[in-house]
């Protein structure tokens, strides 16, 4: 096995791997990556839906996802998909999933299975990277903040999606979610600080109106887009990309219209955060 880096920050790419038999030491080097550099590409992989679902099964617990449409075969695996008559994509922004939920899910195994024939490469940033780089009087000022977290404005029937060609696919339009965690949070296997904001669904600073939050919150955005954070999966067949919410954000490119994409997506269980 060989893990090298996708970029100086983020990401890495492991070769030597079939994540259908990886078990024991395996698994726990390719865990061990994932959460130091946020997520891991691996190529010519072959996994079936079958095949998927027991690697998520080995790692740990998984979650089903409230919004995305689910196989009926594999009501574990949500499709992320994009028709080629569909102008909106999903995960078409700066986002980390479930920070909605007051445990959020570890992370996600994305399996590729329909890809445009260029486009649709996925973004991720390191939020280790971005915390490091916040000035001091930036870190002092968010040490001991918590911040609120929704869905609602994405996903509910008056929400973002709805008013767009994909809300027809979506489920959970009459859900409500909120969570809080702290501004800047400890990885809780490495250790690592890590910023624990995001632009989707981050949305007032606890003790603060939306408004008042803004400022700071737009701040620390901004500091997390920096281009040196980020690394790039490029899809090809075969590929599957496996990230920590904790550990990175990711942004799903929508530069392929009149062509589908499926990824079939597998979360995996989290666990509470603390500073
Ligand atoms: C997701 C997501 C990214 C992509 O599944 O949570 O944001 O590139 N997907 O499809
Ligand atoms: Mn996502």
């Amino acid at each position: 096995m060989q893990i090298t880096p996708l970029a100086p920050s983020c990401g890495v790419e492991i070769t030597g791997v079939q994540l259908a038999d990886a078990a024991g030491a395996t698994l726990e080097a390719v865990r061990q990556a994932i959460y130091a550099h946020g997520v891991a590409l691996l190529r010519g992989q072959v996994l079936s839906p079958e095949e998927h679902i027991a690697f998520a099964q080995r790692w740990g617990g998984i979650d089903i996802n409230d919004y995305f449409p689910l196989t009926e075969e594999h009501p574990e695996i949500a499709v992320v998909r994009k028709r080629e008559d569909q102008q909106t994509n999903i995960g078409g922004g700066w986002h980390t999933d479930h920070s909605y939920d007051q445990v959020p899910a570890m992370g996600s195994i994305l399996v590729a299975r329909v890809l445009p024939p260029a486009g649709g490469d996925t973004l991720f940033a390191h939020m280790g990277a971005a915390y490091d780089s916040l000035p001091d009087d930036l870190k002092a000022e968010i040490e001991g903040l918590e911040a609120f977290h929704t869905a609602d404005h994405i996903y509910a029937s008056d929400g973002v999606y709805a008013q767009t060609d994909m809300g027809g696919d979506l489920r959970g339009q009459g859900m409500t979610t909120g969570a809080t965690h702290p501004v800047a949070i400890r990885h809780p296997v490495t250790g690592r600080r890590l910023l624990y904001v995001n632009p989707a669904f981050t949305v007032n600073i606890v003790w603060r109106s939306r408004a008042d939050s803004r400022p700071l919150l737009d701040r620390l955005f901004a500091a997390a887009m920096d281009p040196a954070h980020q690394c790039r999966v490029a899809w090809e067949p075969g590929s599957v990309a496996i990230w920590d919410n904790r550990t990175s954000w990711h942004y799903a490119m929508n530069d392929y219209q009149g062509h589908a994409r499926e990824m079939h997506r597998i979360t995996l269980s989290g666990e509470a955060l603390a500073a």
